[in-house]
C-alpha cells in the first residue's frame, strides 16, 4: 500500500470512527480501570475522552519501563552551559519521582492540588512534574524567562498549594536568580503559596525564608534515609494532569487544561505515527520544558513510549558553538530531533557551509521535525540539504498538545511540499472557512477551524474559565473550534498556515501577546497611547516593536522614555518577550472611527506593498511611522 493511501486510510478512520480509532490506541496504555466509553458528546464542553477510565500518568511514563527495563535510560541531560552530563535510567527515575513525590505529600499535597514548577532545563524539573503526576497533583510550569509579575499572575489564577524551583536558569553569560523572582512574584501576587521547596544548583545557593522556604537535597535526602516512596495515585481519565499558561488577546495568560487519559492516547499515537519513535530509540526535542513542545515531547511522550528522553540545557549557537546540535545528536545517539526553525536559522547565520556538521557522526539520525512557527521554506531546504534526513513541519498550539497537521513519518512519509505542514493528522477534522462561516474552495485563504469534537488530548477547558474558553475558541464558529490561524487548504489536501487572525505574535518560536506589551507600555506614565506589532525578523521570525504617543507636556527626552519601555517589558513580562524596539512618534494612524492601523504599519515595517486604507484618517501619518521605522533600522 503507498503512504499516501496508507495516510487516508488511517485518517479516514478516526474521522468515521473515532471511537474504535482511539480505543485500538488505548489498548497501549496501562489503565487502572480500562474506560467502557471511549468518548461521551454529553460531558463536559465539547464532550470528554474516556470518561469512565482509571489510570496513572507517572505509572505509563515511569513505572512500567522501570519494571520491565529497569538499566535503559530515561533522561540523558546534556548541559554545555554548565559543562555537565548525566544519563539516568528508568530504576532511577522511577526512585527520585517515588521520593519527591512522598515529600510533597508531607507537605500535604493532594490529587488536585496545583503545584507550580519553576524551573530550568535540568532532570530535576521532570521528577518534579513527574512527582506531581504520581499524586494526582496537577502541575503547572512557568518558563524561566518570565518576569515575576507573570510568574505572581500564574500564581493568583492557579492558586498552588506550594512551588517547585531551582536557585537558578544560566543563560549565556548570566546566572538568572530565580529565588528573587518568586520571592517577589509572592510578594505582588494575592495567593500566597504555602511553601517553597527550593533545588540548589552549585552555581547559585537562593536564600530560603525560614519556615516557608526548603532545600530540596535535604528533603529529599531524608525522605531517600527512610526509604519513603509514595505510590502512584489512581486518577480519572478527565482529571487534569496539568494547566500550561499561554498567550492569550489580553495581559492574562490562558490556563490550558489537560487530562489525563486523553493525552497518554495522543502522546502515545503520534509518538509511533508522526515522530516514528519506539522504546528504547533516544529522541531530543530541543525546546524547553516551560513551553508545550516541552511538555509533550521532552517530558510526556519519550517517557510513555519508553524511549530516551535528551534534556539539553544550552543553545543552538554559542554553547560553545554551531556544531552543538550535531554533537549532541551523535553523542548520543538521537534518532530525531525536534526544534523550532529558529534555531535553525541561528545555526544557518553562523555556519552557513555547515562545517560543523563534518565533524561529526550522524548515522543513527533520521528526521528533523520542525514546529511552533513558521518553517520557512528557504530554512527548511537547507536542513534537508545539509542533513540529508527529511525535515519535516508540523503545526500545532498549546490548547492541542500535539500536532493538528504534519507529515506522519512514523506511519510512511507523504510528498513534502515546501511552506506546507502537510496534512491533518488522525481526529482533527480541519476546515478553511470564510468570515461568515461558510466553507472555502481549496486555494482559498480563510480561518482555520477543527470540527468538533477535537481529538484525546486537546484543552476540555481553560483553568477557572469556561466561558473564556467558549468565546475564545468555540463561539465565533459554532461546532468549530477555531484555531486564530488563517491559511488555505491546498487540491491535495495539504494545509498552508499564513498567520495569526489575532494580535499574538512568534519571537523565536515563542508566542506572545502584543496586546500584554501594549498594556505594558500604556503603564508607562508618559505614554498617551500605544501600539504593538510584530515586524519580520530574519533570525526569530517576529520582533515586537512598540509606538508609543507621549502625553502632552511630557519633557522627557523621547530617547529616555524609550529606554524605559524596553526595560519595562523586560521587568514586567521577561527577557523572553526580547522587546528591543520602541519609538516616540506624535501620532498613530488611524481609521476615522478610531481603530488604529496596525496590519499597515506592519506592511510597513515589513517593506511590504500595501493599498491605502480607505478609511484612514489622515495618510500623512503613515509616513511618520515610516521615517521612525527607518531611524531603526527597519522599513527600506
Ligand atoms: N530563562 C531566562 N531567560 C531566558 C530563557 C530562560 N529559560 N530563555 C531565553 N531567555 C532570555 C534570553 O537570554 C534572551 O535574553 P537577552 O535579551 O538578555 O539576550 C531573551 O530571553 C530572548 O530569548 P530568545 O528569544 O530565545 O533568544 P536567545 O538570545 O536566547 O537566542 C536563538 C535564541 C536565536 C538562538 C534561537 O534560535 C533559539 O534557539 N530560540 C529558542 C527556540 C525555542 O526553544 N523555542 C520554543 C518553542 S519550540
Ligand atoms: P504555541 O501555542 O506556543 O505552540 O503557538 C502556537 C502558534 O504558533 C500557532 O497557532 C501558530 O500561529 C504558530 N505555529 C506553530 N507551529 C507552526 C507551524 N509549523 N507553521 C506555522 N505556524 C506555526
Amino acid at each position: 500500500m503507498s503512504h499516501a493511501a496508507r495516510y487516508s486510510e488511517v485518517y479516514n478512520r478516526s474521522i468515521s470512527d473515532p471511537s474504535g480509532f482511539w480505543a485500538d490506541e488505548a489498548q497501549s496504555i496501562d489503565w487502572i480501570k480500562p474506560p467502557q466509553t471511549v468518548f461521551d458528546p454529553s460531558l463536559g464542553v465539547y464532550g470528554r475522552w474516556f470518561p469512565d477510565g482509571m489510570v496513572n500518568t507517572c505509572y505509563n511514563a515511569v513505572d512500567r519501563h522501570a519494571e520491565a527495563h529497569p538499566d535503559r535510560t530515561a533522561i540523558i541531560h546534556d548541559s554545555p552551559i554548565t559543562g555537565t552530563k548525566r544519563k539516568i535510567t528508568y530504576s532511577e527515575f522511577r526512585d527520585e519521582v517515588a521520593t519527591l513525590a512522598a515529600v510533597l505529600q508531607d507537605f500535604g499535597v493532594k490529587k488536585g492540588d496545583r503545584v507550580i514548577v519553576y524551573m530550568p532545563m535540568i532532570p530535576e524539573a521532570l521528577f518534579a512534574m513527574l512527582a506531581c503526576a504520581r499524586i494526582g497533583a496537577v502541575h503547572s510550569v512557568v518558563f524561566g524567562g518570565f518576569a515575576a509579575r507573570e510568574l505572581a499572575t500564574r500564581l493568583d489564577d492557579c492558586e498552588p498549594k506550594l512551588i517547585l524551583a531551582a536557585s537558578c536558569g544560566i543563560e549565556p553569560g548570566r546566572v538568572v536568580h530565580y529565588k528573587p523572582l518568586i520571592d517577589e512574584a509572592i510578594e505582588i501576587a494575592h495567593h500566597k503559596p504555602e511553601s517553597v521547596i527550593v533545588f540548589q544548583r552549585p552555581q547559585e545557593t537562593a536564600q530560603l525564608k525560614a519556615g516557608r522556604d526548603f532545600e530540596w537535597q535535604t528533603l529529599v535526602g531524608e525522605a531517600k534515609s527512610k526509604n519513603r516512596q509514595a505510590a502512584c495515585v489512581p486518577v480519572a481519565s478527565t482529571d487534569p494532569l496539568y494547566i500550561l499558561y499561554t498567550s492569550g488577546t489580553t495581559g492574562k495568560p490562558k490556563g490550558v487544561v489537560r487530562d489525563n487519559g486523553g493525552h497518554l492516547v495522543a502522546m502515545s499515537w503520534s509518538m509511533k505515527g508522526i515522530y516514528g519513535i519506539g522504546p528504547g530509540d533516544v529522541f531530543w526535542s530541543a525546546s524547553d520544558i516551560g513551553w508545550v513542545v516541552g511538555h509533550s515531547y521532552i517530558v510526556y511522550a519519550p517517557l510513555i513510549v519508553g524511549a530516551t528522553t535528551v534534556v539539553y540545557e544550552g543553545k543552538p549557537v554559542g554553547t560553545p558553538d554551531a556544531g552543538a546540535f550535531w554533537r549532541v545528536i551523535s553523542e548520543h545517539g538521537a534518532k530525531a530531533l525536534f526544534t523550532a526553525p529558529t534555531a535553525f536559522r541561528a545555526i544557518r547565520k553562523e555556519d552557513p557551509e555547515a562545517v560543523e556538521l563534518q565533524k561529526y557522526n550522524l548515522k543513527g539520525f533520521r528526521a528533523l521535525f520542525l514546529a511552533g512557527e513558521r518553517a520557512d521554506p528557504d530554512t527548511v531546504k537547507w536542513a534537508e540539504e545539509k542533513l540529508g534526513t527529511p525535515v519535516i513541519d508540523h503545526w500545532w498550539q498549546t490548547e492541542t498538545g500535539w500536532a493538528i497537521a504534519g507529515n506522519p513519518f512514523g506511519m510512511g512519509m507523504l510528498p513534502v511540499k515546501h511552506g506546507s505542514p502537510t496534512v491533518a493528522m488522525p481526529g482533527y477534522d480541519v476546515r478553511i472557512l470564510d468570515e461568515g462561516g461558510h466553507p472555502v474552495p481549496a486555494g482559498k485563504m480563510g480561518s482555520i477551524v477543527v470540527k468538533l469534537p477535537m481529538p484525546p488530548s486537546c484543552l476540555p477547558t481553560l483553568w477557572n474559565a469556561e466561558d473564556r474558553f467558549r468565546e475564545s475558541y468555540l463561539t465565533t464558529y459554532p461546532g468549530y473550534y477555531s484555531t486564530s490561524d488563517a491559511g488555505y487548504i491546498d487540491e491535495d489536501g495539504y494545509l498552508y498556515i499564513m498567520g495569526r487572525t489575532d494580535d499574538i505574535i512568534n519571537v523565536a518560536g515563542h508566542r506572545l501577546s502584543t496586546g500584554a506589551m501594549e498594556e505594558v507600555l500604556s503603564g508607562h506614565p508618559a505614554v498617551a497611547e500605544c501600539a504593538v506589532i510584530g515586524a519580520k525578523d530574519a533570525l526569530k521570525g517576529e520582533q515586537p516593536c512598540g509606538f508609543v504617543v507621549l502625553k502632552s507636556g511630557i519633557t522627557t527626552p523621547p530617547e529616555q522614555v524609550e529606554k524605559e519601555l524596553v526595560a519595562r517589558v523586560r521587568d514586567q513580562i521577561g527577557p523572553v518577550a526580547a522587546f528591543k524596539l520602541a519609538m516616540v512618534v506624535k501620532r498613530l494612524p488611524k481609521t476615522r472611527s478610531g481603530k488604529i492601523l496596525r496590519g499597515t504599519m506592519k506592511k510597513i515595517a515589513d517593506s511590504d506593498s500595501f493599498n491605502m486604507p480607505a478609511t484612514i484618517d489622515d495618510p500623512a501619518v503613515l509616513d511618520e511611522i515610516k521615517v521612525a521605522l527607518q531611524g531603526k533600522g527597519l522599513a527600506k
